[in-house]
């Protein structure tokens, strides 16, 4: 049996993928309505919170692998740790980002510090510490669609960004078959490392109409993001983060998603196609 511990992008994809291998899989989600309303054939809904060490405890009943996917609270994901431990689960997949100690970045100093609990813990471990993902572009779908324009405080840094569908394939690929995968840390991207202006082209290109790309200073950034209702901590931090992407700090592409699933990344041009409703 493997567990998911949330049913969020990565999590719904890769419980349907192990599903569909015909391989035990448990989702832990908040609200079992919403999941079970997704009707995903093969997966079995457990209702839990992982702020309540109670549930994830109980979910974790005679699981071999888990992967690991939430909002990155450490105390949250280092108590799914610790119930693994318990239960005896022999491979965790975490799912995180650029983690660093002394990251400026928050997030990226919490999933250094889960990622250290996971590492000291005994448990055999992989890490995939994931590019930016394309699916943030769905925060700018409302004014693509409107305004056929998107901000960003990125200015020229190209990104190797990935699309989630390929990090749940990953994640579900070495959850099922741990054993060469061991202790190894990833870098998963997509196939191309794009400027935003040069993400507008393919939009441009694909939705048949002209999309432009506006540069935002950080602080712009920052209000655009608690315009959109993010909580103005959360909002500065994530503008911070976007504002490295100007410096680079995104700008890598490796070929782990091609050798862990034998087949290409997905590039930007097919998330789009594939989301053209949502962009247009
Ligand atoms: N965005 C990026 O560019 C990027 C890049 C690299 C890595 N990452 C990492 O990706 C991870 C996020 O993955 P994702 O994009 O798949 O997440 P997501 O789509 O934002 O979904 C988060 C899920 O977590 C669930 N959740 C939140 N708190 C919970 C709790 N206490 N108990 C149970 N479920 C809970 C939410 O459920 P509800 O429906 O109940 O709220 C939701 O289903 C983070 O670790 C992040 O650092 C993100």
């Amino acid at each position: 049996m493997i567990l998911i511990t949330t049913a969020g992008k990565v999590g719904a994809d890769a419980a349907r993928l192990i599903a569909d291998r015909g391989e035990g899989v448990r989702v832990l989600v908040r609200d079992p309505e919403k999941a079970i309303a997704s009707a995903w054939s093969g997966v079995e809904v457990v209702a839990g919170d992982l702020a309540i060490q109670s549930t994830v405890d109980a979910a974790m009943r005679g699981v071999s692998s888990v992967v690991l996917v939430s909002p990155a609270i450490p105390a949250q994901e280092l108590g799914v740790v610790d119930s693994a431990v318990r239960a005896g689960v022999q491979h965790v997949v975490k799912v995180t980002s650029k983690a660093s100690a002394d990251s400026p970045i928050a997030r990226r100093r919490d999933q250094a510090e889960i990622e250290n609990g996971l590492i000291t813990s005994g448990l055999g471990y992989t890490l995939l510490r994931n590019n930016a993902y394309m699916q943030n572009f769905f925060m700018s779908a409302p004014s693509i669609s409107k305004e056929s324009s998107f901000g960003s405080a990125a200015g020229e840094g190209r990104i190797g960004m990935i699309d989630t569908r390929d990090v749940a394939a990953v994640a579900a690929e070495i959850a099922l078959a741990p054993a060469s995968h061991e202790g190894r840390t990833y870098w998963p991207t997509g196939p191309e490392s794009l400027s935003f202006a040069d993400a507008a082209a393919v939009l441009t290109k694909v939705l048949g109409r002209l999309i432009t790309f506006e540069p935002l200073t950080v602080e712009e950034q920052t209000q655009s993001m608690i315009d959109a209702g993010l909580p103005a901590g959360l909002a500065a931090m994530n503008a911070h983060a976007v504002g490295l992407f100007a410096e680079g700090d995104c700008d890598y592409v490796t070929d782990d998603v091609p050798s862990i699933l034998g087949r290409p990344a997905r590039g930007f041009e097919r998330f789009v196609t594939d989301h053209v409703a949502s962009f247009s």
